[in-house]
């Protein structure tokens, strides 16, 4: 496995990598969750590069980036145990060299939800992602269904930029009591992690309603509120019963959508969500 941190580098090892080229960006401190998007990739093409870049854009001012955690040596480690030919880890002075003004942005897909409460985090996501692809260069790229008003921004600025990239989105991966694996999890304290699971156990019950018939959207997210209220450490953000593809929200369930929540343990912000299929 060959690491690189400058663009030169990068561009300088690209063409001897055996192709279709399969493409895991992410900020690092990984998990089985990122890990799985790299075993996708490494079925589906022939050299797979990964790239670790804690982007200072997409944090707002009062978030985490200056505590987002952080572990190079054990994030090498893992990538070359699951058979990733190259990493990149781009530097902020690489990927934001002084006079940087150019950004990308998705319009009504960035505004609800995440959108909502992060302003301007998605306009850094699709920046960077857009860098990401222009120097990469990958014919696939994988992304997690955990943040999955990421993908759909994503999908849709690959689409409208005509970027020659298909768009992969992996399921979420859960540790065995449900809670959707997270670089942020680490931020918990036992109790607290303990308690996380009411996220799991939200849209769980929310599920359980909508398989035995319940299409009112208003209904399901007031299941989701009611077992977010009976955890006393965690404070709901907003719960979303959305249209897959739109993102508006829905007042029946009558086609594929996206049930989303967020929740504050404590000063930690956790994201999960559910896919309804009708
Ligand atoms: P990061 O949070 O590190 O996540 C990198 C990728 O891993 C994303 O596609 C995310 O959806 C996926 N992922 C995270 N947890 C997952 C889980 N439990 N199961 C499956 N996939 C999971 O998302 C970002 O970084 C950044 O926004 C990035 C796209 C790298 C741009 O900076």
């Amino acid at each position: 496995m060959k690491t690189v941190t400058t663009l030169s580098e990068l561009r300088a090892a690209r063409p001897g990598l055996p192709e279709p080229v399969g493409f895991v960006p992410t900020m690092g401190y990984l998990h089985d969750g990122h890990l799985s998007l790299v075993r996708r990739a490494k079925e589906e093409c022939a050299s797979v590069v990964a790239s670790i870049f804690v982007n200072p854009t997409q944090f707002g001012p009062g978030e985490d980036l200056s505590k987002y955690p952080r572990n190079l040596a054990r994030d090498l480690r893992l990538l070359e145990s699951v058979g990733v030919n190259l990493v990149w880890t781009p530097t902020p002075e690489v990927m934001y060299p002084s006079g940087f003004q150019t950004w990308v942005t998705v319009d009504e897909l960035t505004k609800g939800l995440e959108g909502a409460m992060r302003p301007g985090h998605f306009r850094g996501m699709t920046t960077v992602v857009a860098k990401l692809f222009n120097a990469v260069q990958p014919h696939k790229a994988y992304f997690g269904q955990k943040d999955a008003q990421q993908a759909a921004v994503i999908r849709r600025m690959t689409k409208d930029l005509d970027f020659p990239v298909a768009i992969v989105v992996c399921p979420t991966v859960r540790e065995a009591d449900g809670l959707a694996m997270s670089s942020r999890n680490a931020y918990l304290n036992a109790e607290e992690r303990q308690a996380a699971t009411v996220l799991f156990r939200a849209l769980s019950a929310a599920k359980t309603a909508f398989e035995e018939g319940e299409r009112d959207a208003e209904k399901l997210r007031q299941v989701v509120r009611e077992t977010v209220a009976s955890e006393p450490l965690a404070t709901l953000q907003y719960v979303s019963c959305a249209d897959y593809e739109t993102l508006q929200e829905l007042e029946r369930v009558e086609r594929k959508a996206l049930l989303s929540m967020a929740v504050f343990m404590g000063k930690t912000r956790l994201i999960d969500n559910f896919v309804l299929r009708c």
